[in-house]
């Protein structure tokens, strides 16, 4: 479990990796063990054997539940009692409705709630949830949260990504051709000076000068 992430009181977790900025609620249980229902018995005592004087566990149970680990992104909010199964990915910034059982994947920004989980809605439209997980903002320094922190409370969230998406100068947002655009902050001039096409990327060498200096 990555930083800032939490879990509240009776949760069970096996076998997952869980981003930053989760809020996981009380009782929630991520990636309960499947039994082998493919032997002439499913009870423990053919794995943990050790537990009923049979001899040694049986590590071939344990490695086979953790080849299905569970997948959490960040800031994935999962509500009471949900239950998470084998394998799943839960996509960063989704929503996990209380009581959930979670049998499919989860798309990022996606709401999901019921048994099995289905789609309710998405929290942000879909250029909103690109700018957000091009901000990244969970990768961000504690002293940057808590610089933004009055924006993370009051900003509506078009205001938040116009403030925030491309904080670093170049802009990954696309134009209405889905090119993407540089898009400059501030008072910045930005003078282009090379460029190569690697793959589908194109790297530019860019010479930034702050004219509200000058
Ligand atoms: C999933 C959740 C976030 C959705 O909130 P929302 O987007 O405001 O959804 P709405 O209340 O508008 O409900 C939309 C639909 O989903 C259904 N729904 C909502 N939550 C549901 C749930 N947990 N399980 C099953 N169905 C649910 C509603 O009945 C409604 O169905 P309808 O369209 O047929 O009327 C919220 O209902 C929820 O479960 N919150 C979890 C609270 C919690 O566990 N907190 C723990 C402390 S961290």
């Amino acid at each position: 479990m990555d930083d800032y992430s939490y879990i509240m009181g009776y949760g069970n977790v096996t076998y997952s990796r869980i981003g930053k900025f989760c809020s996981i609620a009380d009782m929630v249980r991520i990636n309960p063990g499947n039994h082998p229902m493919h032997r002439a018995t499913q009870h423990h005592f053919t794995y943990r054997s050790a537990l009923f004087g049979l001899g040694a566990d049986d590590p071939g149970v344990f490695s086979w539940r953790r080849a299905k680990p569970v997948e959490v992104g960040h800031d994935v909010w999962i509500g009471h009692s949900a239950i998470i199964l084998a394998g799943i990915s839960i996509g960063t910034g989704a929503s996990v409705g209380a009581g959930a059982v979670v049998t499919k994947d989860v798309a990022p920004y996606t709401v999901v709630a019921g048994v099995p989980a289905m789609p309710i809605r998405k929290r942000f439209p879909q250029d909103i949830q690109e700018a957000l997980l091009r901000i990244r903002w969970w990768n961000w320094s504690h002293d940057q949260l808590k610089a933004a922190l009055p924006d993370f409370r009051q900003l509506e969230i078009a205001k938040f990504i116009d403030k925030y998406d491309c904080l670093d100068g170049l802009a990954c947002r696309p134009d209405i051709n889905g090119n993407p655009v540089l898009r400059v902050n501030r008072q910045e001039t930005i003078r282009v000076f090379s460029g190569t096409i690697s793959g589908s990327n194109l790297m530019i060498a860019v010479e930034v000068t702050d004219s509200s200096s000058s």
